[in-house]
């Protein structure tokens, strides 16, 4: 394979070098392209634009293939703990049990909140979109840590990880139980982080709370299934605002924003309403088929397709397994699972979805299974968050510590040429 591209452009060849990565992926590196040549690339959505070099996570799209740090996912979702994988995912290696347990014990050093954050909380209309209410206060925690990161400092960089993990998980919990109406409690610390994390969620004030195994199993998979995809939407925005030297509690905050929209984490609330929705209009599947297919109108086969996977996702194949089990081991029926099963047998038969390459992603199920666990359909996408933190985490590390520039894309200008100022009484 050649080591270099030449592109040719109004009678000028220029050499430019191809990178090969460890998955023998190839790709021009253009560092030097508007020097040499005054051209940019333009790229909408960065279908073909790699931003950076990573080596966190190898995604085969056509393949279904997904690894972290070499490990592929099912045998992690099947094998590890969720705290491990995001040890994995952030320092590079799986832990040994000093590193994990000493992981831990940091981690729930830093498991509080500030007593005044409770009261922006309270102030939030109850109607807030638990989305939103998260972003906010992740981002005002920053008001509460002030200081920012030292990346020089791994001592520095390694007490933000340990606050940011510690402290989340009770955003989370909170967001959680001020939808619910619950009052907002700490968790037990002798318990492990999942666990500890179900219990703060759903814990009540009338009982002695009660481990359920079931549901802290579902939710340390489901953690680890959502825990890193590398450069997606609300990543590349975790860098990008991490790249202006922001802190840690500001780029994650802007990650939360990013993954609430409907075409990317929110996907999971979207399935549930709209396969509630189909339930209640009679259970008609075809006729919701027909309607994702209709280029008038605006609707979405919601959960199906992806921007890297022309394959199966990996992900939804586990978690379509998780939904039987966890469903029948809580004797949950729920009729919006075979909904869910029939749309899929529809898609995968069907010449649009099939040539389109369009397959269920890791949101076509999930949201069945939080359902399932008692978590309210708005705070689906809170529970991505949550998982997604630890993949957030490594990629605003390895930029930082790989001295990545400031993101900052170019344009093509096509607006207005120069023109002059009419003044108001003139227009
Ligand atoms: N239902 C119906 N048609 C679809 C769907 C869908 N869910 N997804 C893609 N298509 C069609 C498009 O209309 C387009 O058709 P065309 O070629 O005739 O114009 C073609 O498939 C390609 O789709 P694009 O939108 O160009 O693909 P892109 O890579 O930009 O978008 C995305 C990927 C956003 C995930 C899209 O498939 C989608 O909107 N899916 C539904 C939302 C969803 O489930 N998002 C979660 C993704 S996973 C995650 O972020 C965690």
């Amino acid at each position: 394979m050649a080591n270099t591209a030449t592109l040719s452009y109004e009678g000028k060849s220029i050499e430019l070098p191809v990178l090969e990565g460890t998955e023998n992926e190839f790709g021009i590196d253009i560092k030097a392209l508007r020097a040499k040549t005054n051209l940019i690339t333009l790229d909408p959505g960065f279908k073909n634009t790699g931003s950076c070099k990573s080596a966190i996570t190898y995604l085969d799209g056509e393949q279904g293939v997904l690894r972290y740090r070499g490990y592929d996912i099912d045998e992690l979702a099947n094998k590890a703990d969720f705290l491990e994988v995001a040890y994995l995912l952030i320092f590079g290696e799986l832990p040994n049990e000093a590193q994990l347990d000493k992981f831990l014990v940091d981690i729930k050093e830093e498991s509080y909140i500030d007593e005044d954050l409770k009261k922006i909380l309270e102030s939030f209309p109850s109607a807030a979109h638990p989305m939103g209410v998260l972003s906010s206060l992740t981002s005002a925690l920053t008001a509460f840590n002030p200081t920012s990161v030292d990346v020089e400092s791994e001592e520095d960089m390694y007490r933000a990880i340990t606050r940011i993990m510690g402290k989340l998980p009770v955003l989370v919990a909170w967001v959680f139980r001020k939808k619910a109406g619950l009052p907002l409690k700490y968790g037990d610390y002798a318990l492990g982080y999942v666990e500890n994390i179900a219990r703060m969620m759903f814990r009540k004030p009338n009982k002695e709370y009660v481990a359920n195994p079931i549901v802290d199993a579902a939710l340390n998979k489901l953690l680890i299934l959502h825990a890193e995809h590398e450069q997606n939407c609300s990543t590349s925005t975790v860098r990008i605002v991490g790249s202006s030297h922001a802190g840690l509690f500001a780029s994650i905050s802007a990650g939360i924003s990013a993954l609430w929209g409907p075409l990317h984490g929110g996907a999971n609330q979207a399935v549930v309403e709209m396969l509630e929705a189909i339930r209640q209009d009679g259970g008609d599947t075809k006729k919701y088929m027909e309607k994702a297919k209709d280029k008038a109108d605006p609707f979405r086969l919601m959960g199906f397709g992806h921007r890297v996977y022309k394959n199966f996702d990996p992900r939804a194949r586990i978690i379509k397994k998780a939904a039987d089990e966890v469903l029948a081991d809580l004797g949950v029926v729920d009729p919006v699972l075979d909904i869910a099963k029939e749309l899929e047998a529809e898609a995968l038969s069907d010449p649009y979805f099939v040539d389109r390459k369009l397959y269920p992603n890791v949101d076509f199920y999930s949201g069945i299974i939080y359902r399932a666990m008692g978590i309210s359909t708005e705070t689906f996408t809170v529970m991505f968050a949550l998982g997604r933190l630890p993949g957030w985490i490594a990629q605003w590390r390895e930029m930082r510590l790989n001295k990545e520039p400031i993101g900052r894309p170019r344009q093509i200008y096509v607006g207005e040429t120069q023109r002059n100022f009419v003044p108001l009484n003139k227009r």
